[in-house]
């Protein structure tokens, strides 16, 4: 993506190119490997970790007979939604005027969908109103189409899961075998769902079973983000030192997201010499401004969530949430109903088991601003 030069080097949205973007070395090489070598991947981590940062960023760096398509179909609810996406983001790609296009065009018109173009970008989508078997139909002879371009291709699926929850049944099977018979074509498969994507491609009984090597991405080295945070202020002729930005690091828990965003408010708010006060400022500003989806989360749950949700918050990680000393700490009832609560507020996305560094599972809140939060007001 060719963007203009950013005012703030630590970006929250989107890809901007390598320059803004920090690390993530290994796993750009193994993706490029496996592209290059005919492998299909399937990425799994947590929300906001930058999955998506990744595919950008492996996309931007594709060799030159390697075209990337990427689809986001967290939004989609069926076939028929899918197919819109996939057909959009082919024209989108490639201008209508380009030998390539004109290829391209034609052959998604003679499926003939409705196309019509945004009205905020300008930029073209395609959309059929199709039965299953057309559109199952119609995906198929694009993916087919794709195959026999005289390049080779990459199709990016982000959020994956999501074909979990069409209505047609078997989605997955009969994908898998569309797939199956692809030459020119990988795929990168991506999703934040970790269960439901580890199940569909390491259970024997899925179809996808064992048929992509998997990428699971972690949390970028502290010092490695260090680093490159210092470079960054560095770059602006900004002084920063080194034992805030750990500071600071720890407060984010590392995750991606919060990490750039706190630096982000940082960067903005701070003259040449970013003091601690400056950075405690920030940090207090942010959860006042959270404070609304706080009790946004308050108000959809039950009690008995809240109350493990606050728990959790407050004490990080928990190995055994149903353990006595958690339950007795927290007051949080019985290990049925902790357990009930813990399903609903994994459901919600609110809570995430992830394993430590010797492989022990445990049990956190998402949003680390939440815990940060609590942890201010003394909720807990
Ligand atoms: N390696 C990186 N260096 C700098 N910023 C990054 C990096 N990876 C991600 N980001 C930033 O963090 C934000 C969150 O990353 P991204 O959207 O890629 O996460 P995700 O895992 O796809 O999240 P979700 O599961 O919510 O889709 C991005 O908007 C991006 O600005
Ligand atoms: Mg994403």
């Amino acid at each position: 993506m060719g963007k203009a030069k950013l005012n703030n080097p630590f970006t929250t949205v989107g890809y901007y190119g390598s320059e803004y973007f920090c690390d993530r070395e290994e796993e750009t090489d193994q993706l490029v490997t496996n592209i290059q070598n005919g492998n299909s991947t399937t990425l799994i981590a947590v929300r906001r970790i930058g999955k998506t940062g990744l595919i950008h960023h492996v996309f931007a760096q594709l060799p030159l007979n390697w075209k990337g398509i990427y689809v986001d179909i967290l939004a989609t609810e069926n076939l028929n939604e899918f197919l819109n996406l996939l057909a959009t983001a082919i024209i989108r790609d490639v201008p209508e005027k380009s030998s390539l296009g004109k290829r391209f065009w034609e052959f998604i018109k003679s499926l003939r969908p409705v196309i019509s173009f945004d009205p905020m970008s300008g930029e073209p989508q395609a959309s059929f109103n199709v039965k299953r078997s057309d559109a199952e139909l119609n995906i198929a002879s694009v993916l087919k189409f794709i195959d026999l371009q005289d390049f080779k291709t990459v199709i990016a699926i982000d959020e994956f899961q999501q074909i979990l929850n069409y209505p047609e049944k078997n989605t997955d099977a009969w994908l898998r075998t569309i797939i199956q018979q692809m030459k020119n074509v990988v795929f990168v498969f991506s999703g934040s769902r970790q269960h439901l994507m580890s199940d569909m491609f390491s259970l024997p009984n899925r179809p996808f079973f064992r048929s992509t090597q998997m990428l699971p991405l972690k949390k970028i080295s502290a010092d490695i983000y260090a680093d490159f945070v210092m470079r960054k202020f560095k770059d602006h002729s900004k002084v920063i030192d080194i034992e805030l930005v750990y500071e600071i690091l720890h407060w984010s828990n590392l995750h991606t997201y919060y990490v750039q965003l706190i630096f982000n408010r940082l960067f903005s708010a701070s003259g040449k010499h970013v003091t601690a006060e400056i950075w405690k400022e920030q940090a207090m500003k942010l959860l006042a401004e959270q404070e609304i989806v706080f009790i946004g989360y308050r108000n959809m749950l039950t009690n008995p969530q809240w109350q493990l949700l606050k728990a959790i918050a407050q004490d990080e990680q928990v190995y055994m949430p149903t353990a006595k000393d958690f339950i007795n700490k927290h007051n949080l009832g019985s290990p049925a109903t902790v357990l009930r609560s813990l399903k609903s507020l994994q459901n919600y996305e609110l809570v995430y088991s992830d394993f430590d560094t010797n492989a022990q599972n445990y049990y956190t809140v998402y949003d680390i601003l939440f815990s940060r939060w609590c942890s201010e007001r003394g909720i807990g």
